[in-house]
């Protein structure tokens, strides 16, 4: 803002030019990051919500059928149920069992019955289980069917290769592992051709015409980008070498092993983990016999300073495979700067709310 200050894409003098340099720099950067070769199938949203509903809507068709799993999002349950209760299309969840394993027939059985779009979780952000993506990939792809991924829990901890996986859609959003600026998004789009444009309008280019440029990234950004929040997306996802990411995810991931080992051991603790053969990032959901997850996430803020995330997580269906609704699931999150003492102040806290609160509750 205080350096260059002026909108990219609109204007040749120098300034521009430069805001111009930073979203193509992120753009590249982007690019290398999740393995796609050709920079302009990468656009900028405002989060994976929009890009996500650019994706769903832009690509079903009148009468089309969508597969997705119980693990999504709202982000993706949301649109694909609009679309239904408009008669414009139907969807099937195809249901997880509630250690995160995934039932590849199922899959095939439905895609086999005719389907046009397979919109798949890479992670849950419920219980951190990562989907197959590569069966899945091979599935839709047997059937000539594009698969859409929501990365939102994987971009910046898991490698990503959607040359190399076959992926056709790919949506993630900056402020989680990649820890950018919030209402940061993106969108890949392998075959621009076949999606159409949610919004249009100022594109900077070809304006004597009417119609909103074909060719991505103009196609899926228009009007003015959020310039700052592209730029600080950027200054992070240069930082994120192969290296980095392995290193971070292997420091995170001790930190949180640490963290569901701990948890095990506490008294009226149920924790939803996935099963042994499912890999899974660092989230934890849990429940604690006699509180709601709102009540304690309160306490563990108000008495140990501990930022917990209550409920449903936005991810409504997940809650019925686990059992876990209508209350929800109090939800862990580790990053990069979680330590074991982090998780050590977690567990007592949480031991020592179950033994005041919620056993003196008991006791008349
Ligand atoms: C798996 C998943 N998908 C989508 C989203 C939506 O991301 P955004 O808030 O950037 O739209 C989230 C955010 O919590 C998420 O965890």
């Amino acid at each position: 803002m205080m350096e260059i200050g002026v909108s990219p894409g609109r204007t040749s003098y120098r300034r521009g030019r430069q805001a111009d340099a930073v979203v193509e720099d992120t753009r590249c950067a982007v690019a290398e990051l999740i393995g796609v070769p050709d920079p302009s199938s990468i656009s900028f949203t405002s989060n994976a919500t929009h890009a996500l509903n650019v994706a769903i809507r832009g690509s079903l068709r009148e009468g089309d059928h969508a597969v997705t799993s119980d693990r999504e999002h709202n982000s993706v349950l949301r649109p694909l149920e609009d679309l239904r209760r408009t008669g414009a299309c139907v969807y099937s969840v195809v249901r997880s069992d509630p250690r995160g394993e995934v039932d590849l027939d199922a899959y095939r059985k439905e895609v086999r019955r005719g389907c046009q779009l397979m919109v798949i979780n890479h992670a849950s952000n419920v219980t951190g289980a990562v989907s197959p993506l590569s069966e899945l990939a091979d599935i839709a792809h047997e059937y000539d069917v594009p698969i859409l991924v929501d990365a939102s829990q994987t971009a910046g901890l898991l490698d990503i290769d959607v040359e190399a996986l076959g992926i056709d859609l790919l949506a993630l959003t900056g402020h989680k592992s990649l820890r950018g600026p919030s209402g940061t998004g993106v969108l890949y789009v392998r075959r621009p051709e076949k999606v159409r444009a949610l919004f249009t309008g100022g594109s900077g280019t070809n304006s004597q015409s009417l119609r909103h440029p074909a060719m991505s990234p103009a196609k899926f950004e228009a009007g003015t980008p959020n310039y700052l929040g592209i730029a600080g997306l950027g200054a992070v996802v240069r930082t994120l070498t192969p290296q980095r990411i392995r290193e971070d995810r292997k420091q995170v991931m001790a930190v949180s092993d640490y963290c569901l080992e701990r948890l095990r051991s506490v008294a009226g603790v149920t924790v939803y983990d996935v099963a042994p053969n499912v890999a899974r990032v660092p989230v934890i959901s849990i429940t604690m016999a006699g509180l709601y997850s709102g009540e304690l996430s309160a306490l563990l803020d108000e008495r140990y300073g501990v930022m917990t995330r209550a409920g449903l997580h936005c991810a409504p269906l997940i809650h019925e495979t686990l059992g876990t609704t209508p209350h929800g699931t109090l939800r862990i999150s580790m990053g990069v700067s979680t330590t074991r003492s982090d998780v050590d102040v977690l567990v007592e806290g949480l031991a020592s709310i179950e033994e005041t609160t919620v056993r003196g509750m008991k006791t008349p």
